[in-house]
């Protein structure tokens, strides 16, 4: 099975709070479509799609003092992120279902929690249970509880990696904003195979960001079994259907 992880800044317009892309969701859910109405090898397992925050996550996040370490003991705090949150996913919901994918909501605010370690601990069996039903679960970047910190964020990047590992996903992809890695000459770094040799050219995310930009991303997929690919929405379609587009990360 895939994870589809689609970048916060692809579907958002991420300099304007809560401001939908509207033609970028559009182009995703067109991708997604029809790589599922294709007879895609790589999709016969299902596919699970992880959503970011863009605009409807961070600036609610970073106005509360939030991060994925800085909790919240505010209970409007944790309504204003989640609830962002959940208004975006309605989105992504509804574009999908439009093109009759069988999306259906997962909030990771109300499946798991983070332990006194900070671990991110997300059960399963509602998400197998899901795929094996034909359906496909749509998480998303959010606001969730945290032993001894009130709650805290849990970034889609996060849930990605948690949930290739405890699906034993087949493929991992992050549709991003760029065509992939991109080294100091802005050419796509094809594969990545440690942090060591790309850590020079990787710079945080200009816009609000709280969870940490490519740098982040690219050490976290290279703790994964499967191999990742970061690609930009031109790219979307290819990968479903099982090409390695953008970067690959081993
Ligand atoms: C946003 O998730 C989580 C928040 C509630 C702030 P991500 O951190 O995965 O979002 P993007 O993809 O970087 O925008």
């Amino acid at each position: 099975m895939i994870v589809l992880k689609l970048g916060g800044s692809v579907i958002t317009d991420k300099e304007r709070a809560e401001t939908l892309d509207g033609e970028a969701l559009d182009r995703a859910a067109d991708a997604v479509a029809a790589a599922l109405e294709s007879t895609s090898e790589s999709l016969a397992e299902g596919l699970v799609v992880v959503h970011g925050g863009g605009s409807f996550g961070h600036h609610n996040a970073s106005e509360h003092g939030v991060t994925t370490t800085a909790g919240t003991r505010d209970a409007t705090a944790v309504h204003d992120v989640h609830g962002a949150m959940k208004t975006l996913n309605a989105f992504v919901l509804s574009r999908l279902l439009e093109r009759e994918v069988p999306a259906v909501p997962v909030h990771p605010f109300s499946a798991g929690h983070r332990d006194g370690e900070g671990d991110l601990q997300l059960p399963t069996g509602q998400i197998t249970t899901l795929l094996e039903e034909g359906f496909v679960p749509a998480l998303h970047g959010d606001v969730i509880g945290h032993a001894g910190r009130g709650a805290t964020i849990v970034s889609g990047d996060e849930l990605v990696v948690e949930l290739a590992t405890s699906l034993e996903a087949d493929r991992v992809g992050l549709c991003s904003t760029v065509p992939g890695v991109l080294d100091a000459d802005d050419a796509v770094i094809e594969r990545i195979d440690s942090y060591a040799a790309v850590e020079s050219v990787l710079g945080g995310s200009e816009a609000t960001d709280v969870t940490g930009g490519m740098a982040a991303k690219v050490r976290a997929l290279l703790a994964l079994e499967a191999n990742a690919s970061i690609f930009g929405l031109d790219e979307l379609g290819g990968f479903l259907e099982g090409a390695e587009p953008g970067t690959t990360i081993e």
